[in-house]
């Protein structure tokens, strides 16, 4: 019974283990994640082995006569397990764990790219070296092999940082930049995470990273620094107008730059984003037209007002337009 019970944890372990390898530390694509899933093995195995100890210490206990240990063993025991060995194995960890906190070093040709936690959204903004910075939002794009700096901010409360599989997480505090430095080294696409509880869909402020390879990268970048077209549907152009939606979403070509324009996410390349409303729905039509009509029902708190007014095809001739803007 003991023997069925032991091979069903270890097996929901490993199971558990291989599931997710879109969003989990220990399916690391940079160098950082890396190091923490180290770590995180090394640290396993001690406790392993310090449980183990303990239970076949609390089995001799409970095994040996009445009175086989006097006081001073009593003691004895409690100064050694309880004092000696956790100051050394703790020491131990400390020293092997030093170097691994050491920052990136920066070199000034790596890219840096700011990012302000909003309620409940990503800003982005690229800011090549020599290039004029290029705004966009809920997605990231890096290239591998190359450091890359994350200038870390907040515009209304206290976000966290968190891509589980590129490296640790990272305050965005209010008039504060903070910075991490990381470098991805597995092209692919991952998923990050807000780390700290920012309101109500603190659980629903997710976002895409893509890894890419450094031409294909330089590329994409090179695009996305370009003004917007003319969109996938002249009517949701019309009544992208007509509805005020450039006074809070920008989009590069289009919109006129106002005091207002930078509110909502910037839309100049929305139709090239793989997900709707920060990491939480696919990109379809119809869920970019459901998302205007009632942002509410998807992200509780959400500070875009809902549009109920739109009929079904106006909300989808948006919808289109929105996506054809790549
Ligand atoms: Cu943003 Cu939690």
């Amino acid at each position: 019974m003991r023997g069925t019970s032991i091979a069903t944890f270890a097996g929901t372990g490993f199971l558990l283990a291989g599931c997710n390898t879109h969003q989990s530390t220990l399916a690391p694509f940079g160098a950082d994640a890396a190091d923490i899933r180290h770590l995180f093995i090394i640290m396993l195995i001690g406790a392993v082995v310090i449980a183990g100890g303990v239970a076949l210490l609390m089995r001799h206990a409970v095994r040996a006569p009445e009175g086989a240990i006097d006081h001073r063993g009593g003691m004895r025991i409690i100064l050694w397990l309880g004092g000696v060995i956790p100051t050394i194995v703790l020491f131990g960890l400390l020293v092997y764990s030093l170097p691994y906190m050491k920052p990136r070093p920066v070199s000034p040709v790596d890219l840096s790219i700011a990012v302000d936690g909003e309620q409940f959204w990503w800003r982005v903004a690229y800011r090549p070296t020599g290039g004029a910075p290029v705004a966009s939002a809920n997605e990231i794009r890096i290239p591998t092999g190359r450091t890359v700096a994350f200038r870390l901010s907040a515009g209304d409360v206290v976000h966290s940082f968190w891509i589980p599989g590129l490296a640790g997480k990272m305050d965005m505090i209010p008039g504060r930049t903070n910075t991490l430095v990381v470098r991805a080294e597995k092209p692919g696409r991952y998923r990050g995470q807000c780390a700290e509880f920012c309101g109500l869909s603190h659980a629903l402020m997710a976002f895409d990273v893509i890894a890419m390879p450094p031409a294909a990268f330089d590329a994409w970048l090179a695009n996305e620094a370009r003004p917007a077209g003319t969109g996938g549907d002249a009517t949701g152009a019309r009544l992208f107008a007509a509805n005020g939606c450039g006074g809070c979403h920008s989009v590069a070509g289009v919109t006129a730059p106002s005091r207002t324009s930078g509110i909502g996410p910037d839309l100049t390349h929305f139709g090239a984003r793989r997900t709707l409303a920060a990491g939480i729905l696919p990109m379809t039509p119809a869920n970019v037209a459901g998302f205007i009509r009632h942002p509410e029902k998807t992200k509780p708190g959400v500070r875009m007002p809902s549009f109920p007014q739109l009929s079904d095809e106006e909300a989808m001739a948006l919808a289109r337009y929105l996506q054809g803007l790549s």
